[in-house]
């Protein structure tokens, strides 16, 4: 969101399942950054979210976020497949998508050092996302995290003077390590699974 979409002040930004491990930091980055944040999640998560600082929550229980959402700046897609496709629909154009599930784009295949077969297949399962993006002449964008030292420093001092704040859904000794996974593959965890190698 800040290295590839490089999302500004004043911009709105579309932040899929904020709830997630990475949206609840997702939203609070955007949200320093000074930009306007939609996001979308379930029932029991919406009020979690508004505390967070989200602006718009949309609960998909109840709307559909295309009917909501409209010439956003920016969507960042944790969700994939139609998700990924649908966010076309919502953006500008011009606008930018970042996905951290969607297909590879020719960037970050190239960035992985892909062989011409394996990045050509990939290339090739992304035709539709990048044919919506070329009607739109939109940015797409698939991105693997890749933290480092500097950025991490950031992260770790906006924590500690509170301007991110962590949410942890479940906090599991190293022993049990099995049922975090487990729990995590519900895809309804909020915020981080924790896994503690100290009891
Ligand atoms: N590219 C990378 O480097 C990278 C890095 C980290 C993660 N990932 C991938 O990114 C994805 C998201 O990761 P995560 O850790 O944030 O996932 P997560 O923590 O498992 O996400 C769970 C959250 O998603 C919400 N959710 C599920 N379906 C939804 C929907 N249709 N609409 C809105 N919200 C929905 C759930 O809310 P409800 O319970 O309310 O439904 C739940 O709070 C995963 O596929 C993960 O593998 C990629």
């Amino acid at each position: 969101m800040i290295n590839v979409a490089k999302l500004k002040a004043g911009e709105k930004v579309l932040i899929h399942a904020g709830s997630g491990g990475v949206g609840v930091f997702a939203i609070q980055l955007a949200k320093q950054l000074g930009a306007f944040v939609a996001t979308t999640t379930s029932t029991k998560n919406v009020q979690m979210l508004k505390d967070l600082g989200a602006d718009q929550v949309i609960d998909y229980k109840t709307q559909n976020y295309i009917n909501v959402v409209k010439d956003f700046d920016v969507v960042f897609d944790t969700l994939g497949g139609d998700y990924t496709l649908d966010a076309f629909k919502v953006i500008r154009n011009n606008g930018r998508v970042v996905s951290i599930t969607g297909p590879l784009d020719k960037i970050t295949a190239q960035q992985l050092g892909l062989n011409f077969l394996v990045k050509n297949i990939a290339l090739f399962q992304a035709r539709k996302v990048l044919k919506l993006a070329k009607q739109k002449s939109a940015l797409y964008r698939m991105v693997l995290m890749n933290p480092n030292g500097e950025e991490l420093n950031k992260i770790g001092s906006m924590l500690l003077k509170q301007e991110i704040i962590p949410v942890i859904d479940t906090c599991y000794n190293f022993d049990d390590a099995k049922q975090a996974f487990e729990h995590l593959a519900t895809g309804r965890t909020k915020g981080k699974l924790v896994i503690e190698f100290n009891n």
